[in-house]
C-alpha cells in the first residue's frame, strides 16, 4: 500500500493525468462517483479515449427516479461518458430491477467473471468505500445493503429528490481482488477518517482500512486531507 501527496492545485491534474497513461483498450475499470473523481472524470473525458473500455460502476442508490441527479449512474453519465471520447461499454448495477438481490448477485458474477483491472475508489465520511458501510467484512460480495443516514445525506447533496435508504455496491471482495486499487482523497473534511483508514487498525468500522492490506493499492490524497500527518 502506498500514499502519494499533492498540492491541492495540481492534485486532480495529477491523478487525471494518470489515469489517462494507465488505460488502455480492452481495460476493466470499476469506478466511483460523488464529489471527489468528478474534476478527474472530467479531464480524462477531455483527453483520452475510452473506445473499448468496459466500465463497471461502483455503488448505486436504490429509490431514484431514472436519471435523478443524486443516481450514481447520473455521475457517472455526466462528469465522464457523455463527455468522452470514443464509447465505453458501461455496466450499472440494476436497482430498478423487480428482485434487486437477484441483480445485485448478476453483477457480481459480471464482475467477478472478468475481474477489475484498476478500481478508482472514493473514501467516504464514515470509512466506507462504494456503499460498504461501517460493519462491513472483508470479505462481502456484491450485494444489496442499507445505508447508513451520511451516505443518504450525500446522495441530497448530489442532488437526490429523496434520500435514498439502500443501494446495491460492489463488495470488499470483488474489490480486494481487483489487480489495482486507487483511493482518492480530497479536502480536509476528510482528515480524521483518511487518518484512521491509514493508520487505525484494520477495522471492519472503517471499511477502507481494508484497501491498506491490498498488494497494489495506492492513496492519491490531496495536501489539505493529509494536513495533520495522515
Ligand atoms: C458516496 C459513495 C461513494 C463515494 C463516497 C465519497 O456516498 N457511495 O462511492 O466514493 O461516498 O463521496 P465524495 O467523493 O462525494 O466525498
Amino acid at each position: 500500500m502506498g500514499v502519494e501527496v499533492f498540492p491541492d492545485a495540481v492534485w486532480a491534474e495529477r491523478v487525471a493525468s494518470r489515469l489517462g497513461d494507465k488505460i488502455n483498450t480492452g481495460n476493466r475499470l470499476c469506478l466511483a462517483t460523488g464529489s471527489t473523481p468528478s474534476p478527474i472524470y472530467h479531464r480524462v473525458a477531455e483527453t483520452v479515449s475510452l473506445d473499448g473500455m468496459a466500465v463497471f460502476l461502483l455503488d448505486e442508490f436504490g429509490g431514484l427516479e431514472v436519471g435523478d441527479p443524486g443516481r450514481c449512474a447520473s455521475m457517472l453519465t455526466r462528469d465522464l461518458i457523455e463527455a468522452s471520447r470514443g464509447s465505453p461499454v458501461v455496466h450499472v448495477p440494476d436497482v430498478d430491477a423487480e428482485d434487486p438481490w437477484a441483480a445485485a448477485s448478476r453483477y457480481g458474477k459480471l464482475i467477478g467473471a472478468g475481474g477489475i483491472d484498476l478500481a478508482i475508489v472514493g473514501l467516504g465520511a464514515n470509512g466506507h468505500v462504494g456503499m460498504n458501510e461501517p460493519g462491513t467484512s472483508i470479505d462481502q460480495r456484491t450485494r444489496v445493503v442499507d445505508l447508513h443516514p451520511a451516505t443518504s445525506n450525500a446522495a441530497l447533496a448530489y442532488g437526490a429528490a429523496v434520500a435514498p435508504t439502500w443501494g446495491i455496491t460492489v463488495g470488499m471482495a470483488e474489490l480486494m481482488e481487483a489487480t489495482e486499487i486507487w483511493v482518492l482523497v480530497a479536502g480536509g473534511h476528510k482528515t480524521g477518517i483518511l487518518n484512521r483508514a491509514l493508520h487505525g487498525p484494520v477495522d471492519p468500522e472503517v471499511p477502507a482500512s481494508f484497501l491498506t492490506e491490498h498488494d497494489n493499492c495506492v492513496f492519491l490524497v490531496d495536501e489539505s486531507a493529509h494536513l495533520t500527518g495522515a
